[in-house]
């Protein structure tokens, strides 16, 4: 049994830097069924054996000290090159030659990749089917899609029919490569095979949960991406709702695509929509200063690179606990984390003599330092009853097996060959997460905006976010993470 992939953008960024690193990598696991072909697809034309010496550099690069030159050759017989251009269905029927030149009865299906431009989704899934390629009587046929899925509800509904009416629900692979790390499918393993929190993950004992992603890069040469899309569309319509999802929902009844997606949607359908005066309330809005200096952005451009939003989940589990949602660019360090805030004692034993205690805290660090903290009190040796705040402390990198943490792309690319879509982003998910930014978009370009607040990079976003959690009485939890 072996399989093809064939990669549209194939002399893209993304196929070079992250895709055929993956399957690299999956080869040398042994994860990649043996004969299985990759076929690059892209408007340039190169001989098979220039596109392998084009990608062994930039493999060599990203697979550092997992790269062998014999691993590599024999990989590489079996990475193939086809010249093609999505607009013109005569590619199409080419490469359909091609691949059933190189395909034998071993190979028991294929996935096509989309890492082209978004605008060009449509058109190749349509040529797809024009040209026989989703038929998937002899073996299965799936399509794999890169975000964005759509700029907002609208053109994500047209995206979603459009691709429906040549591939099925079940053939669709929608990418997030956030749920492909693996210390976001760790929340899933903490919640779910533990039972010592699932008892207290609610209202009844939860105070708030905070979500952050922060990112220490500023745009760069991404102008003219981001400045259309601005930070709700690139991180939050995606990222970070897939983390809340998987912090709010339910147990599933099992660990199956179509039952875990059904509990993730019913998160969003909780999710409050926000109006009138909410989005004053509820949400704060940033630009870091030096923003309007990047090359290739409007003058008074007013688009965000910070965001923080409260929302509530209005379900039994959730009622009233508010989940504060952050990210930003240019902030003070690189950390995905997602804190529990446990709510406090009610009633503080040890009188005057010691501080407030804060409360318990577990801290889930996606990213850099991956790891999960509790923050508990304890007392201060030889002191009267004073307490202070301690911390167990789990690192991935220092347990067995953490110092290879694999890639995103290497899980969600083996999920996609053997047709696990638990990882991948469901169409009704997708238009319900537009579902809620939407609104927030629109009320952030009406004349009754919020402001837009300048900060300095290497911050916590603008002083406003922080002031904004005082008058809530709660704080950020602004901790850079320790790499250990
Ligand atoms: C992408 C966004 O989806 O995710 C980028 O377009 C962002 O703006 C990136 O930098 C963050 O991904 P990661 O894996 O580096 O946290």
């Amino acid at each position: 049994m072996a399989h093809t992939i064939v990669i549209f953008g194939a002399s893209g960024d993304l196929t070079s830097r992250k895709l055929i690193p993956a399957l690299y990598l999956m080869f040398k696991k042994d994860r990649l069924p043996e004969g299985s072909r990759i076929v690059g697809v892209s408007r340039s034309h190169f001989e098979h054996e220039e596109w392998r010496d084009s990608l062994c550099a930039t493999t060599e690069k990203f697979a550092g000290k997992s790269f062998d030159a014999e691993t590599w050759n024999r990989f590489s017989e079996n990475v193939f090159y086809q010249a093609g251009d999505i607009k013109e269905s005569d590619d199409f029927k080419k490469l359909g030659q091609f691949l059933s030149s190189i395909e034998t009865e071993a190979h028991t299906g294929r996935v096509y990749y989309l890492s082209t431009m978004p605008q060009l989704y449509e058109e190749a899934i349509k040529q797809l089917g024009a040209a026989g390629l989703v038929d998937d009587s002899e073996g299965f046929r799936r399509v794999i899609i890169e975000k964005p899925f759509g700029t907002d509800l609208k053109t994500a509904q047209k995206l979603n029919r459009s691709i429906h009416t040549v591939f099925r629900e079940d053939q669709i692979y929608r990418i997030d490569h956030y749920l492909g790390k693996e210390t976001v499918q760790n929340i899933f393993a903490l919640r779910f095979a533990n039972s010592i929190f699932e008892p207290i993950w609610n209202r009844n004992f939860v105070d708030n949960i905070q979500i952050t992603v922060a990112e220490e890069v500023v745009i760069g040469r991404r102008a003219g991406y981001y400045d259309t899309s601005g930070i709700l569309r690139d991180m939050f319509q995606n990222h970070i709702l897939q983390l809340m999802m998987i912090t709010a929902m339910e147990p599933p009844a099992r660990y199956d695509a179509a039952l875990v997606r059904d509990e993730k949607v019913k998160v969003l359908h909780s999710v409050r929509r926000m109006s009138g005066g909410d989005f004053a309330m509820n949400t704060v809005r940033g630009q870091y200063k030096g923003y309007l200096q990047e090359e290739g952005v409007p003058e008074h451009s007013q688009t965000e690179t910070f965001a923080a939003l409260k929302l509530y989940c209005d379900n039994w589990r959730w009622k009233g606990v508010p989940f504060y949602l952050r990210s930003g660019k240019g902030m003070s360090c690189r950390t995905t984390q997602i804190v529990i805030q446990f709510k406090n004692v009610p009633h503080i034993l040890f009188g005057e003599k010691t501080r407030s205690p804060l409360g318990n805290r577990l801290v889930i660090q996606v990213q850099p330092a991956e790891g999960i903290q509790l923050h508990f009190e304890t007392k201060v040796p030889d002191s009267e009853m004073k307490t202070r705040t301690s911390t167990l402390d789990f690192s991935f990198r220092q347990a067995p097996g953490g110092t290879s943490m694999p890639d995103a792309y290497q899980r969600l690319l083996l999920d996609s060959l053997t047709g696990d879509a638990s990882l991948f982003a469901r169409s009704d998910e997708v238009e319900l997460a537009w579902g809620i930014i939407d609104p927030i978009i629109e009320a952030w370009k009406s004349p009754a905006a919020p402001d837009l607040f300048p900060y300095e990079p290497g911050l916590w976003g603008p002083a406003e976010a922080g002031e904004w959690m005082h008058r809530q009485k709660r704080e950020w939890f602004d901790v850079c993470p320790v790499l250990s």
